[in-house]
């Protein structure tokens, strides 16, 4: 399988691009787990599944689901169009493992694992994306499961009540398009403005969970969350969220500023997310409290294992960890048929 090239998302090329040249689903026997998983009540062939991002459009979810992905989750969508931001979107960075005290990395030449992600939250506007997932859940095998990313646009003006209005009605056109479940992005260290953090904001998370789970009803809800550096917090984040929320997904990035030196800073001197391998102690971590305070409040929420996974010993380690299922980004975008290698594995293994 490792002899086999196969074409990827390109950094060195604008989003736009991307968006317009998905691969063709190419032609790949994928191995059959010797047993299923369960996710928010639905039966999956592995516990395998795209986070948020790569896949840009139902053409990108087909590509990964033909390449041994259960879950795609389609990349997140506003209310209105949005333009991303200017290259570089990904910045490849030289480090060790991210604790959320590191307020610079270096930037690398290479990619070893870990990059910073500076999209922005790009969105195609609504009757694109709404007729697309219609589409992707036409195309996608019913054993498939597919989930869909949405944020709030924070106007001029609003409130807390407003941006949740607006995460409802992107949640419920979700859901009218054939989504099988709505991920709400809460955490997106590259946006400025208070809907980027709506995680560590307990009452803003309440309302808003509160907003999309009743336009959604049944549908499962998935809440995606950023680093806790105050683990503290988490019992309390539960609580806010527990009878909304149906799972949680885990961890968005660490935020981090990138420059050689804190004289000669990328990004305007802004934070941007670090992805891949350098989050995945602490996204590990993170998961190990989430399920432990899922257990001492005796809640039913799920943990979606998300950050840095690259391997089969990876997705296990969240598994054991306390996850359902895990989410990959990164290392799939490098390497596309690092799925078939993981259930090649975790078959043999008889892992989880
Ligand atoms: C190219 C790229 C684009 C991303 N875009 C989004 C996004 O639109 N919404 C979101 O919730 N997360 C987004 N993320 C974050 C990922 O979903 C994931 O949380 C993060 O990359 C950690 O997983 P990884 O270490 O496997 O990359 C993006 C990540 C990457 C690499």
């Amino acid at each position: 399988m490792k002899s086999q090239r196969l074409p990827r998302y390109d950094p060195e090329q604008s989003y736009q691009w991307n968006y317009d040249h998905a691969p063709a689903v190419p032609q790949i026997t994928v191995p059959e787990m010797s047993r299923r998983w369960h996710f928010c009540g639905c039966e999956v062939g592995s516990p395998l599944g795209i986070s948020a991002g790569p896949l840009l459009n139902g053409r990108w979810c087909c590509y990964y689901a033909q390449l041994g992905f259960d879950v795609l989750t389609y990349k997140t969508v506003r209310s209105q169009q949005r333009d991303c931001y200017p290259l570089p979107n990904l910045q490849p960075v030289e480090c060790g493992q991210l604790d959320g005290t590191q307020s610079r990395v270096s930037p690398s030449t290479s990619m070893q694992g870990s990059w910073a992600v500076a999209f922005g939250m790009p969105s195609a506007a609504p009757d694109i994306w709404r007729r697309d997932i219609e589409w992707t859940r036409q195309q996608l095998p019913q054993n498939k499961v597919l989930s869909v990313s949405i944020v709030g646009t924070m106007q001029k003006g609003w409130g807390i009540t407003e941006l949740a209005a607006d995460y409802a009605q992107c949640a419920r056109w979700a859901i009218e398009s054939g989504a099988d479940c709505v991920e709400t992005n809460f955490s997106c260290p590259n946006v400025t403005t208070c809907d980027g953090q709506l995680y560590l904001d307990l009452r803003a998370s309440a309302l808003v969970s509160e907003a999309v789970k009743s336009s959604i009803g049944r549908t499962p809800l998935i809440i995606k969350v950023g680093h806790f550096v105050d683990q503290q917090v988490i019992p309390q984040f539960l609580s806010a969220v527990d009878g909304n929320a149906d799972a949680v997904s885990m961890t968005n990035s660490i935020a981090s500023r990138v420059g050689e030196t804190d004289n000669e800073l990328m990004f305007e001197s802004q934070q941007r997310g670090i992805c891949g391998r350098a989050i995945f102690d602490a996204s590990l971590e993170q998961v190990r409290a989430f399920a432990l305070a899922i257990e001492e409040r005796q809640s039913r929420i799920e943990v979606i294992g998300l950050g840095g996974i690259e391997t089969a010993k990876d997705v296990t380690r969240y598994l054991n960890a306390g996850a359902s299922i895990c989410h990959l980004a990164t290392h799939p975008m490098v390497d596309p048929t690092c799925g078939i290698e993981i259930r090649e594995h975790l078959s043999q293994h008889s892992m989880r």
